[in-house]
């Protein structure tokens, strides 16, 4: 039986990760420190005997070291995301970069196979388009604040790949794009499907940064988490970078119409446009988000199945249902 640990089990990608994998015969460890990761999501696993929980902050490697145990795989999941100009870059910044290292010595120890969560947003202000993984990187200056959550995966990555070329710890680095689901947060920090159907359902203007022309790729989470165990389990993954998500590109504008009609709430779609400086202040806008998927496709056999349309429909129904019962 493979054991594996999944750092921030209780977020997202995490919990839904830990949904597949105890389904498929995996033993799994999860920590997650519960600041934005919830209970919630993994309550229903808590009772499997093959499924360990441990309340744990990647910052400290010491009881992370005693509750990873003995496990051959780590999906380094946890992570400080993205922050506007009032967020906390430090915080960002520490957790990305320091948990990180705290991770990849637990796999040097043990010899364990590291899959590394990273993010299209290191691709930055790249016009290369679509997203490849052997691109340049393009990043802003580091006056603004949103930089420190690209620079903190760009400089996980980078010690990924020492930890593979010096030690010998297989690494692969998956670069997820835009994901959601019912679990997602619907904060700001979710992203903007999770956020503009919250505010459809609640019938609350729909918050649009810019002109809501750029365009971004959204999976489902489905499609994330196949594209990880893919990565898991292909012997020919470590050493290498993957894009996983989905290619099907939709303006931000586009998708708050979409949602606003598969919700047929019967209310009026009300937007409201934020000029982006205040809330980004120098940060230039992405103005276009696409993967190009060839090599993922071509090494891990792996192609995003869930249209965004279905996905938005799964997650509509869900929240309804939690918003009801939350009255
Ligand atoms: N969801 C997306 O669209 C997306 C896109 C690109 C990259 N990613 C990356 O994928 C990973 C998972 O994303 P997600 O959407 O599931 O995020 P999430 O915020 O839902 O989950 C992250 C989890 O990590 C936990 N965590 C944070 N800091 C921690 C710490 N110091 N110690 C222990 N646990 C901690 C949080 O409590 C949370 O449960 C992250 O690394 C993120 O950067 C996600």
């Amino acid at each position: 039986m493979k054991k594996v640990l999944i750092t921030g089990v209780a977020g997202m990608i995490g919990s839904h990760l830990l949904d597949s994998l105890l389904g498929t015969g995996y033993k799994v460890t999860g920590i997650d420190n519960l600041k934005v990761g919830r209970m919630p999501n993994i309550k229903h696993n808590l009772d499997n005997i093959n499924f360990k929980f441990v309340k744990c902050d990647i910052l400290d490697p010491k009881k992370l070291e005693r509750a990873a145990g003995d496990i051959d795989t780590i999906v380094h999941l946890a992570a400080s995301k993205k922050i506007d100009e009032k967020g906390d870059a430090f915080n960002t910044l520490r957790i990305n970069a320091e948990g990180t290292r705290n991770v990849l010595e637990i796999a040097r120890k043990r010899r364990a196979k590291v899959i590394l969560a990273s993010t299209s947003d290191v691709y930055g202000v790249s016009r290369d388009l679509p997203f490849k993984e052997d691109g340049n990187l393009v990043i802003g200056p580091p006056t603004a604040k949103r930089w420190a959550y690209a620079a903190s995966k760009i400089y996980a990555e980078q010690l990924a790949f020492a930890y593979f070329k010096e030690f010998n710890v297989p690494v692969v680095v998956l670069r997820y794009f835009g994901s959601f689901s019912p679990r997602a947060s619907f904060s700001w920090s979710g992203g903007h499907v999770p956020l503009f159907i919250d505010a459809i359902l609640n019938d609350k203007e729909v918050l649009i940064h810019g002109d809501g022309k750029q365009t971004r790729s959204m999976a489902y989470v489905d499609d994330v988490v196949r594209g990880t165990v893919l990565a898991m389990e292909s012997p020919k993954a470590a050493g290498e970078i993957f894009n996983i998500g989905n290619d099907e590109e939709m303006s931000v504008a586009d998708t708050a119409y979409l949602i606003h009609k598969i919700a047929a709430t019967g209310k009026r779609l009300k937007i409201k446009f934020i000029p982006h400086k205040r809330i980004f202040g120098t940060y230039e806008e992405i103005t276009r988000r696409v993967p190009d998927l060839r090599k993922a496709k071509a090494v891990l056999g792996y192609r995003p199945g869930v249209k965004i349309t279905d996905g938005i429909r799964l997650t509509i129904e869900e929240r309804r249902r939690s918003l009801l019962k939350a009255r």
